[in-house]
């Protein structure tokens, strides 16, 4: 054991279990794993020196969290462009099919440039780890060359990665399209060619990413889908049923398949590796058929609120037996921070309730009409449910012995002094450890996040600094 952490420590258990522990004791061992995880008797000193010798850590380097310091698993997020981070915080006047061809598709078309990349990817990366974000599913742009620098900047700072050369053969506008399907074939083996030869394990994976089914012929969805199959059950990563001028729209140009959804079955696309940005607009039908195939939901509420594309029904995806994990899905969302999905997504969850209950036809409906996300479900989407959908939850997503070490210190004084005013969050004597929490997901900013785990390694230091691996 290598170092041993002492302090309040929270995470998630399932989706309806969080576990708070007040004081705990957390173990990692030098490779980089969570040895034990444990709760301490409140006030009883002994308890910790009996916990360190019964876990074999008597010469572990103890850290001791202050007060008002939670030590949590690292945050995940399931969909998140790189190249979009450029326009962050503007364009949201505009809805999903004319902003793309106002700012996404020129924005993204200057990533022909490996030196453009070179000078924004970083910087965005950066930013979702400052975040607390400690794994990511990275949409590039259509360039090879572009997209192997993603990834090398996943490699080099240390985050936990997904990494999408998008691909699109129609509707892109300005030229923002290649040029056939066999031509984003191509170039797709060839990014996965050098991916493998980047020999950067299990931390930094490819991700087979079709833009979505609007920009994407039948040929090329069917392709990737093989491809993704062929090469060994690669993870694939799409956009469905964002906004409805888009789910009408592919309806025109699938007309052979039963619903949206059905596009991407019909075309091999829908795996138990498959994540799904967005899924506002759905029926029944297709919530059973995501069940029935495997393939999971990024929720993306800040996006669905910028761009004005809907309120997705979170509620009927968990009963439907979809997984379902949090989005920044930036530059749709204006932000990076996955505690900023949280928030959306808790008042996403209550809009739904409100228009189901003021829809029902009598008391007893309305009653029964939906129950919103608690603060415990929503962590788990941010966490625990995010490694479940990216299939890595045996990796990460809590702090169960055995996972790698994935973390965040939050610091609830940081900002300043206590009289300057100048603190995101007040934290007051009255208090516990679960209204610290909770003042973490409501008012909390990066400015909280004083230390970044990826297993084991610290790649945020303790002022924000950044640490390259
Ligand atoms: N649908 C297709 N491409 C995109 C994109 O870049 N962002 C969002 N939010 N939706 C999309
Ligand atoms: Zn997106």
């Amino acid at each position: 054991i290598a170092t041993v952490f002492v302090g309040t420590i929270v995470h998630s258990l399932s989706l309806s279990e969080l576990e708070i522990l007040a004081p705990g004791v957390l173990g990692v061992s030098a490779d980089g794993r969570i040895a034990f995880v444990e709760r301490l008797e409140a006030g009883k000193p002994d308890d910790l020196a009996a916990a360190l010798t019964r876990h074999n850590a008597s010469s572990a380097q103890i850290r001791r969290l202050p007060a008002h310091t939670l030590l949590l698993p690292g945050l995940i997020d399931t969909h998140v462009h790189a190249p979009q981070y450029v326009f962050t915080g503007t364009g949201y006047t505009l809805p999903l099919l004319s902003w793309l061809a106002k700012y996404t598709f020129p924005q993204e078309k200057k990533f022909a440039s490996r030196a453009h990349a070179q000078e924004m990817y970083p910087r965005a990366v950066r930013r979702s780890l400052r975040c607390g974000t400690t794994t990511a599913a990275w949409y590039g742009t259509l360039h090879v060359d572009a997209t192997d620098v993603l990834a090398r900047t996943c490699v080099k700072t240390g985050q936990r990665a997904f990494v999408g050369k998008v691909c699109m053969d129609r509707n892109g506008g300005e030229g923002y399209v290649e040029e056939s399907a066999a031509k984003s074939l191509i170039d797709t083996n060839k990014w996965l060619d050098d991916f493998e030869a980047l020999k950067c394990g299990d931390r930094v994976r490819p991700i087979v990413t079709p833009r979505f089914a609007v920009s994407c012929t039948g040929e090329l969805l069917s392709g990737l889908g093989d491809l993704a199959r062929e090469r060994g059950g690669l993870h694939i990563q799409t956009h469905l049923a964002e906004n409805r001028a888009e789910c009408a729209f592919v309806k025109e140009l699938f007309p052979a398949s039963e619903s949206y959804a059905g596009v991407y079955r019909d075309h091999g696309l829908l795996t138990p590796r498959t994540v799904l940005a967005h899924c506002v607009h759905l029926s029944d039908a297709d919530r059973t058929m995501l069940h029935e195939t495997g393939a999971g939901v990024s929720h993306c509420p800040v996006s669905n609120f910028g761009l004005d594309s809907g309120v997705c029904d979170v509620r009927a995806l968990l009963e439907a037996g979809c997984k379902v994990g949090l989005g920044s899905d930036v530059a749709g969302g204006w932000s990076m921070s996955i505690v900023e999905a949280m928030r959306s997504a808790i008042v996403a969850s209550r809009v739904v309730g409100h228009v189901k209950h003021a829809a029902a036809t009598d008391a007893h409906a309305a009653k029964n009409a939906h129950v919103a996300l608690s603060l415990a479900e929503t962590f788990y989407l941010a966490t625990l449910g995010g490694a479940k959908l990216l299939d890595i939850d045996s990796t990460t997503g809590n702090f169960a012995p055995g996972k790698e070490f994935d973390a965040l210190v939050v610091n609830l004084d940081a900002g300043g002094s206590e009289d300057s005013g100048a603190r995101p969050v007040d934290i007051f004597d009255h208090d516990d450890a679960a209204e610290m929490f909770e003042k973490f997901v409501f008012i909390s900013d990066d400015r909280n996040i004083s230390e970044v785990y990826v297993a084991g390694r610290r790649v945020v230091g303790p002022s924000g600094e950044r640490v390259d691996v």
